[in-house]
């Protein structure tokens, strides 16, 4: 069975709710203590053996593609230096992986992303995907994509999608599954639907930023057409394959903070800085 090699990381939306701070700097730039986001999900992705992070950005693209190269005069200025720690993470993910970008040219939502990645991804295996403002953590080593590498492991066939029970009142911000629980922790899902109103959604589990594809999303999303918001949405190509039984949700072990509103990333910041005090 091939590992998980390649992570996508759509990385292109207009974070409005950060701005004016995401007015020249991307979203998943944004630090948790000292880390931008993008890095948590990389470290992640790397956790879960993937080799490739394949990063789908549209303004903003430079910062990404210098925070994970060298910078040669910043390493001269450090080496040596008591300060030289403060690169050693940083370095030593630069070492691991291989960095592929592409441009999101127009916004047309997380599908529409999903979909520009292909030339990134190929159609010849399973791929993870990774929205670094879900920023994801574990106390006990397992991150959660390593989690779902593992359900994937025993269940090539699927795609497995991360998701978390949320308040009725909030299903109308996430894609809510329905389905059956084939063993613990683990759905066949049946229904999805993206950002239903609370008395129309199928139950309180909504979808995080985590997914396991199977490469055939890419023909779906291809014929996928707008959805809520007149965007191209991964919850409706995600529905056909569910229909086939292709989709497991996988209740993660662990705890999730919505990085893409202040509150959540101010809950993270806080836990974070607690956790490492
Ligand atoms: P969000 O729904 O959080 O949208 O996207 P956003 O634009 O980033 O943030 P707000 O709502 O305006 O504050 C979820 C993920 O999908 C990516 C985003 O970068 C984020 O990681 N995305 C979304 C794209 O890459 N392209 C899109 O067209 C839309």
């Amino acid at each position: 069975m091939p590992k998980l090699k390649k992570c996508l990381f759509p990385a292109a939306g207009y974070g409005t709710r950060f701005l004016p701070a995401t007015k020249a700097i991307p979203k998943e730039m944004l630090p948790v203590l000292t880390k931008p986001l993008l890095q948590y999900g990389v470290e992640e992705a790397l956790s879960a053996g993937c080799e490739v992070m394949a990063i789908v950005t549209g303004r903003g693209k430079r910062a990404i593609e210098d925070h994970f190269d060298i910078s040669y005069e910043l390493e001269h200025q450090i080496k040596g230096t008591s300060k030289e720690h403060y690169l050693t993470e940083i370095r030593s993910i630069i070492n691991s992986c291989t960095f592929t970008y592409t441009r999101q040219k127009e916004m047309k939502g997380l599908g529409h992303a999903i979909l520009t990645g292909e030339s990134l991804i190929g159609k010849e295996e399973s791929f993870a995907v990774v929205l670094a403002d879900d920023l994801c953590d574990n106390d006990e080593g397992k991150t959660v994509l390593y989690q779902m590498a593992e359900v994937h492991k025993r269940h090539p066939e699927c795609c497995v999608v991360a998701i978390e029970e949320v308040p009725k009142d909030e299903t109308d911000k996430y894609g809510v599954i329905a389905g059956e629980e084939i063993e613990e922790g683990l759905i066949k899902v049946s229904d999805m639907v993206e950002k239903p109103e609370p008395e129309n959604a199928p139950s309180c589990y909504a979808i995080i930023g985590r997914y396991i594809l199977l490469p055939e999303i890419f023909d779906i999303l291809e014929n996928t057409k707008p959805g809520k918001g007149g965007e191209i949405q991964i919850t409706d190509a995600l529905l056909e394959l569910a229909k086939e039984g292709k989709v497991l949700a996988y209740k993660f072990q662990g705890r999730r903070f919505d990085c893409g509103s202040v509150e959540g990333f101010v809950k993270a910041t806080n836990y974070f800085y607690e956790r490492e005090r």
